[in-house]
This record gives structure tokens, C-alpha cells and sequence, in this order.
């Protein structure tokens, strides 16, 4: 998008992200969930930052629906508004791992380009991609929002997964197979890929 912003200085900071992460005892980043509407990912999401506050890291969880309440309201759900979608909470994300926080996304975010979009604002090792991977027939039958049935019906139009696209990802970081691990499972595993790349300290303090 072209920047409309004009006549405009960065100013840099005295306390910066190294000095916030010093301060936290961890790393910071985005984990960036992403699968179809259904899957688990705000779930997963939701208890993996559970964990994470008990384990007193610093974090912050931007869901789907609750981000498209406020900052993302004027988005509706056809290719350019998810695109837009995507690119806000990107940059959104990027911010709060500026600040020192592991902040956790769920959003369905459809296609590979945008979510290397984000992975491009982000540095080396800053940006992890999990596909919460469940196939469309047990997030249909699951439906916890009835919207399945809704776009089956035709009264919702371009859902993900029956008429419009979702790219899975190419080369994530993580899998979880959330058809086959329960919510608990799947966010276990995310926090022991956390403990492996050094993002947070592990089960003996390493
Ligand atoms: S994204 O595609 O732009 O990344 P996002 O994660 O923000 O989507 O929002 C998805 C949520 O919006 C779904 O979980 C569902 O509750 C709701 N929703 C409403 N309309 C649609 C639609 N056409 N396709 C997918 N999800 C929809």
C-alpha cells in the first residue's frame, strides 16, 4: 500500500526492544496462528497465553473476532479487506514484540503472501508460523458458531473453506494436528517449541 504519510521523522528510542526483553527474561516475537474458522487456533491461542502468564512471561493474545470489535471494524471478508486485516495485525504484532512481549495471534489469515508479509516486518527468529491444521469436515462438524451451516445455506457469502480460498502454509514452524490432539495437547507442544528455541527458559531454568 502506498504510504500516504508525508514529512515524517523516526525517532528512535532510548529504551529499546533488547533492553525490555533484559528486563523480561525471555525472548519476544509473534506466534502467529493461523487455519481455518473452527480449527482451534483462538483456543489453543488462548490457552497457550494461559501457560505462558503462569510461567510469568510477558505476552498478549490478538484474536479474529475481538480485533474485528475495534481496530479492524471497517473490514468486511472479501480478499482486499482480510489482505488489510492481515497487514494491520502485522504491524500490530510487530509493536509488541518491539516492546519485549510474546504476542499470540489468531487469525485465519487465508493467504501465504500476507502472512510473509508480517514474517518480512519481522527480524530473524521473530516470527513463527503454526498451522492449527484440521481438516474443513471436523471444523464443519464442530460449527461452534453455526456459520457453516450458514454458508452452506448461501446466507453467508466468501467463507473460508467452502467459497473462498485457504492457502495452507508452506514452510511453518509448527503443526499441530488439532483433529487429533485436544486444546491442551496442542498448546503443550507449542511451549515446548518455545523452551527448544530459547524463547522462553525451559522446565530446569536453561
Ligand atoms: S481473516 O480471513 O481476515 O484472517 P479473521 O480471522 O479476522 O479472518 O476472522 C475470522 C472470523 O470471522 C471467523 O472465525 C468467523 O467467526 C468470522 N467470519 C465472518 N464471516 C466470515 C467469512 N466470510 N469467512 C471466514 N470467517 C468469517
Amino acid at each position: 500500500m502506498k504510504n500516504m504519510s508525508t514529512n515524517i521523522t523516526w525517532h528512535n528510542t532510548t529504551v529499546e526492544k533488547g533492553d525490555y526483553r533484559k528486563k523480561n527474561g525471555h525472548h519476544s516475537g509473534v506466534l502467529w496462528f493461523t487455519g481455518l474458522s473452527g480449527s482451534g487456533k483462538s483456543s489453543i491461542a488462548n490457552q497457550l497465553n494461559k501457560l505462558l502468564y503462569e510461567k510469568g512471561v510477558q505476552t498478549y493474545l490478538l484474536d479474529g473476532d475481538n480485533v474485528r470489535h475495534g481496530l479492524n471494524h471497517d473490514l468486511g471478508f472479501n480478499e482486499a479487506d482480510r489482505k488489510e486485516n492481515i497487514r494491520r495485525i502485522g504491524e500490530v504484532a510487530k509493536l509488541f514484540a518491539d516492546s519485549g512481549t510474546i504476542v499470540l495471534t489468531a487469525f485465519i489469515s487465508p493467504y501465504q503472501e500476507d502472512r510473509d508479509g508480517v514474517r518480512a516486518l519481522l527480524g530473524e527468529n521473530e516470527f513463527l508460523e503454526i498451522h492449527v491444521d484440521c481438516p474443513l469436515s471436523a471444523c464443519e462438524k464442530r460449527d461452534p458458531k453455526g456459520l457453516y451451516k450458514k454458508a452452506r445455506a448461501g446466507e453467508i457469502k466468501g467463507f473460508t473453506g467452502i467459497d473462498a480460498p485457504y492457502e495452507s502454509p508452506d514452510k511453518p514452524e509448527a503443526v499441530v494436528k488439532s483433529d487429533q490432539f485436544n486444546v491442551q495437547e496442542c498448546a503443550e507442544q507449542i511451549l515446548t517449541l518455545l523452551e527448544d528455541k530459547n524463547w522462553i527458559k525451559g522446565k530446569e531454568g536453561a
